[in-house]
């Protein structure tokens, strides 16, 4: 990112160098499992609730702030306000908390590419009932592949080093032509697999009306927490980097019909991920809660045995793969890019030390990720494995802060005002009226009770 300031040319640029560092495990590994966790219906709709309002606000802001100064998170708030310094580092911490299990995942998803491609999609479709005590329990393929040690920590450390030498070598440009040319690859491949999906396992339209249906009585106050933690990790916003594509972004470019562009893609490939991934989970489950309710494994436990119930499921299951590591990559590598740059404007490190201060932070933090259902499986804060306390920490604590201080720097400190006027440049602010009433009053206010709620959740006051 660091040396192409000014290279978003033409309309479409901005957006597709925003929405491929949007695109990411995110919406294909992320959103499904929660929409499964909280509830389908409800939660799909929260989600589209708090993206045109929320998501819309923050980022039109974050974007208009990057470009008004020119600058990237670390540096812009102290420009506009020397107090509000201290919101661009923390907003830079986010980062460097998420690359470490992003990784971990990124791992993951090259470990399925890697067995689907050398015949091993048939195992990874496995299933088994194991007799624990008295109880029948399932055991998946993906179950026993994190129960190892050595496994998930080599596909950790190739996952980062594919990142890191891209980084290293400075060519981003690369890899993310390549990945906007198989964008639309990997959203075909997501249709057909969706409508392979309903159309041919038995019982995934009761899966779909779960998915699609909103049930009152699922909601919670957590179903918010976490519709809000993933709106922010979607869209990478609350950690200063749409600031830093505001910053590379040209004057005569519409940030309003930027943001709408961003979102609605975002939005549309976590929805068609959602409904690739939950309406078979439920099939297979006949909607058992610990199914739908199994976290961060379930595309890897769900797709293998779509896949293995395809003609050519193999073909298709490593195309996937393939597409999805791919959109990871580039999130991954948009991660690390904005550390390095942190380290080397703050502490005025070459690139190449920068680049390995980077890993070697991101190997410490990486590693009890990866170790989290095996040699680490006792180890828990808050009662999270180290995996989910990472992603709890920065999708459910400090992306709130960051978001929550963001708003009231731009409601009481650089007022509205000065957004909608770096907006109006390019001619009427359609939503300006929704922007200025969502920016000084609800989110704060909603977006300060989504932040006590988490605490006490944390802390078990409330149960989740
Ligand atoms: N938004 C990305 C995703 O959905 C994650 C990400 C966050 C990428 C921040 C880059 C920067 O996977």
């Amino acid at each position: 990112m660091g040396s192409t300031r000014s290279s978003f040319t033409g309309k479409l640029g901005f957006v597709l160098a925003a929405a491929g560092s949007a695109v990411g495990l995110g919406n294909i590994w992320r959103f499904p499992y929660l929409a499964a966790k909280y509830g389908g219906g409800i939660f799909l709709l929260v989600y589209v609730a708090l993206s045109v309002t929320f998501g819309f606000s923050l980022m039109v802001a974050e974007i208009a702030i990057g470009r008004k100064t020119g600058k990237s998170a670390v540096q812009a708030f102290g420009d506009l306000d020397k107090r509000f310094s201290f919101l661009g580092l923390l907003a830079s911490v986010v980062p460097i908390l998420i690359l470490p299990y992003y990784s971990v995942i990124g791992g993951w998803v090259t470990k399925y590419f890697v067995g689907f491609v050398s015949g091993s999609a048939q195992d990874m479709a496995v299933v088994e009932s194991v007799q624990v005590g008295d109880k029948v329990e399932l055991v998946s393929y993906f179950d026993k592949y994190t129960a190892t040690v050595t496994e998930p920590l080599f596909w950790f450390a190739v996952f980062i080093g594919i990142t890191a030498l891209v980084v290293l070598f400075g060519v981003e440009k690369g890899i993310e032509k390549v990945s906007k040319v198989l964008m639309p690859v990997l959203i075909a491949l997501t249709v057909f697999i969706a409508c392979y999906s309903i159309f041919t396992i038995d019982g995934a339209w009761d899966g779909v009306a779960y998915y699609l249906k909103p049930d009152f009585s699922k909601f919670s106050i957590m179903t918010v927490v976490a519709a809000m933690g993933q709106l922010f990790y979607s869209m990478s916003l609350a950690m200063g980097i749409m600031i830093t594509f505001g910053s590379y972004m040209k004057k005569d470019i519409n940030i309003e019909k930027s943001a709408k562009q961003i979102e609605l893609f975002d939005t549309g490939v976590a929805f068609l991920a959602g409904l690739m991934v939950v309406p078979a989970v439920f099939a297979f489950s006949g909607g058992d809660e610990k199914a739908l309710g199994q976290g961060p494994g379930l595309m890897f436990v769900t797709l293998p045995r779509v896949f293995e119930t395809m003609t050519g499921g193999t073909i298709i299951g490593a195309i996937f793969f393939l597409m999805v590591l791919l959109a990871a990559l580039t999130s991954s590598i948009s991660l690390m890019e904005t550390i390095v740059s942190i380290f080397m404007d703050k502490f005025k490190l070459g690139r190449k030390m920068s680049c390995l201060v980077v890993l070697v932070i991101s190997a410490l933090l990486g590693v009890p990720s990866a170790l989290g259902s095996s040699a680490w499986a006792n180890v828990k804060i808050l009662g999270m494995q180290f995996l989910d306390f990472f992603d709890f920490a920065s999708n459910s604590i400090l992306m709130p802060i960051v978001a929550l201080i963001t708003t009231i720097f731009v409601a009481y400190i650089i007022k509205p005002k000065a957004v909608i006027d770096e907006i109006s440049l390019t001619g009427k602010f359609k939503w300006k009226k929704l922007f200025s009433v969502i920016i000084c009053y609800v989110a704060p206010i909603c977006i300060l009770a989504i932040l006590v709620s988490a605490i006490l959740s944390a802390a078990k006051v409330i149960s989740i």
